[in-house]
């Protein structure tokens, strides 16, 4: 963590400290941008660090560096100002790993499909608004659409048709005990995924894939008859359900139905219309609060019991809503009302302290901030201030290979990481990985030396078993 500059003088404090707030018009594009700026600036000043091991300070994990970075292609997208640009390419090398695959060595105990998941849904982001790549990131091949490609690839190959009739289980280590649960987060991601590489590149493989795990969600009731979201379900016949019902969940699904409305035709398209309906109606139902229209994380909010990881979901609901929105356009207005709203109150809470501006995790508390400060209330608030932007400019496009998107295909990726069998995992092949060495400041990849995780992987899995087991 480091301290802004903006508080190292006592005069300073003394100012910030009478009632600072954000101001936010938004009906004026110039008012949405200095907003943004504002939260964009307290996240990155005290939560991100691009060129550190996790990119996020140590009581947040890995995934969430992922789930910033897409927040810093939006805030691009959405307000043109590209002054954290640098750091997001710093990053997402960092996190693209010496696999090229989003499984980076450093990580390579703690990575669940889910966290792997949500970094790829940053890289298709980048791919459909078309965020500038470097010349070093094509050299090595990390390019963002063909690591969304290789990451597909690579999650669709952990398909699992041996317990529950199919999916995508929570974690990709054997030891874990979360490899025995099948979780909406880890399979809504893939779909999500599946579905906007089918949007993007017309690829009807990608909407096999998408249709195949939307399907499964709906046969397990992870998507219930009605379209309330569970939160996941245990092997091996995932009859147990954890009912927990979470934003995130609801967001990924709503955008992956949005994706195959639009890539689909016909009885097809009316099919996804449908089940986009449905869950669009259930996330207001369930979570936009009646009196106020706040949208709330029922699960922990009004009890106080949201932890890190869960502060920040309401970000990924609005920035999928978002997506939404612009993809499957008859929801345009009902999405940007809720948007919108959530803006103001949002905002209306960004009194805070540190610095007088940071934002807190309840919204429908009235102009004042409830005491929550931490890189998910930033987050959320970032995401839904600036996803008003194509309210009131034009912005927020989302392109395809065809009308501009450029980022370099490559449909057969399977990224570096080679799966080898361990001594340590009697269950499966996944784990144990040899990473080919690269260099993430050119094409220097002379030597292509080894680099084997076989003793850090025994040990981690020698941990976990005596931790977890
Ligand atoms: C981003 O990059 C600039 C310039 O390299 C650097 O000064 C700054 O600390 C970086 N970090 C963040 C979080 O913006
Ligand atoms: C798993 O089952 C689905 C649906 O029954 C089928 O389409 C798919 O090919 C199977 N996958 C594997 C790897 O067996
Ligand atoms: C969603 O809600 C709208 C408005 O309340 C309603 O007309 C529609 O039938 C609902 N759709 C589904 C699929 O539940
Ligand atoms: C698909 O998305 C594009 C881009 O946002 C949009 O212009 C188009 O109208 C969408 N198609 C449908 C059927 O809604
Ligand atoms: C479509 O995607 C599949 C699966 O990744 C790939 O095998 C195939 O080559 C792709 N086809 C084209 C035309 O890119």
């Amino acid at each position: 963590m480091r301290l802004s500059n903006s508080y190292l003088s006592i005069p300073a404090v003394l100012l910030l400290q009478t009632a600072r707030a954000i101001e936010l018009d938004i009906n004026s594009y110039s008012s949405i941008k200095t907003a943004a700026a504002q939260v964009a600036k307290d996240l990155a000043d005290e939560f991100w660090d691009p060129r550190s091991y996790s990119g996020v300070p140590s009581t947040y994990f890995w995934w969430q560096h992922g789930a910033l970075l897409g927040a810093y292609v939006d805030y691009w997208a959405m307000t043109g100002d590209d002054t954290y640009n640098d750091n997001v390419t710093v990053g997402w090398l960092k996190g693209v790993g010496p696999g090229l695959d989003l499984l980076p060595q450093e990580h390579s105990f703690d990575i669940g499909n889910d966290d792997q998941g949500f970094w790829s849904i940053m890289s298709m982001d980048a791919v459909e608004r078309v965020f500038p790549e470097t010349e070093a990131q094509k050299q090595i091949g990390a390019g963002f659409l063909e690591i969304t490609q290789t990451v597909h690839n690579t999650q669709a190959d952990r398909w699992d048709n041996e317990t529950c009739g199919g999916g995508l289980r929570w974690q990709i280590v054997t030891v874990k005990n979360g490899y025995n649960y099948k979780n909406t987060i880890s399979n809504g991601l893939y779909f999500q995924q599946s579905a906007r590489l089918a949007r993007y590149t017309g690829n009807k493989t990608y909407a096999e894939a998408a249709e195949m795990s939307y399907e499964w969600m709906r046969k397990t009731k992870l998507i219930q008859d009605d379209f309330w979201i569970n939160d996941g379900a245990d092997i091996p016949d995932c009859k147990a359900i954890t009912s927990k019902r979470w934003t995130y969940n609801y967001g990924t699904i709503l955008a992956g139905c949005a994706a195959m409305y639009n890539f689909t035709e016909g009885s097809k398209r009316a099919y996804w219309k449908e089940q986009l309906d449905g869950v669009l109606n259930s996330t207001y139902a369930t979570f936009v609060d009646r009196d106020t229209g706040a949208i709330k994380e029922i699960q922990c909010q009004e009890t106080d019991t949201c932890n890190a990881d869960q502060r920040s979901f309401k970000a990924y609901l609005i920035r999928w809503m978002g997506y939404t929105a612009q993809v499957a356009p008859y929801t345009y207005s009902s999405i940007m009302q809720t948007i919108r709203k959530n803006a103001e109150l949002a905002a209306a809470t960004c009194t805070g302290q540190p610095g007088g501006t940071a934002c807190g995790l309840k919204w429908n508390v009235g102009p004042q901030w409830d005491g929550k400060h931490g890189l998910g209330e930033q987050i959320s608030a970032m995401e839904v201030i600036q996803n008003t932007a194509p309210s009131v400019a034009p912005v927020g496009y989302l392109f395809n290979k065809d009308n501009g998107g450029k980022s370099k295909s490559n449909p057969g990726g399977q990224g570096g990481t080679k799966r080898v069998k361990s001594p340590f995992d009697t269950k499966s092949t996944y784990y144990r990985y040899v990473l080919p060495n690269y260099n993430i400041t050119g094409a220097d990849r002379a030597g292509a030396a080894i680099i084997t995780l076989l003793v850090i992987a025994g040990l981690g899995g020698i941990m976990a078993f005596v931790t977890t087991g």
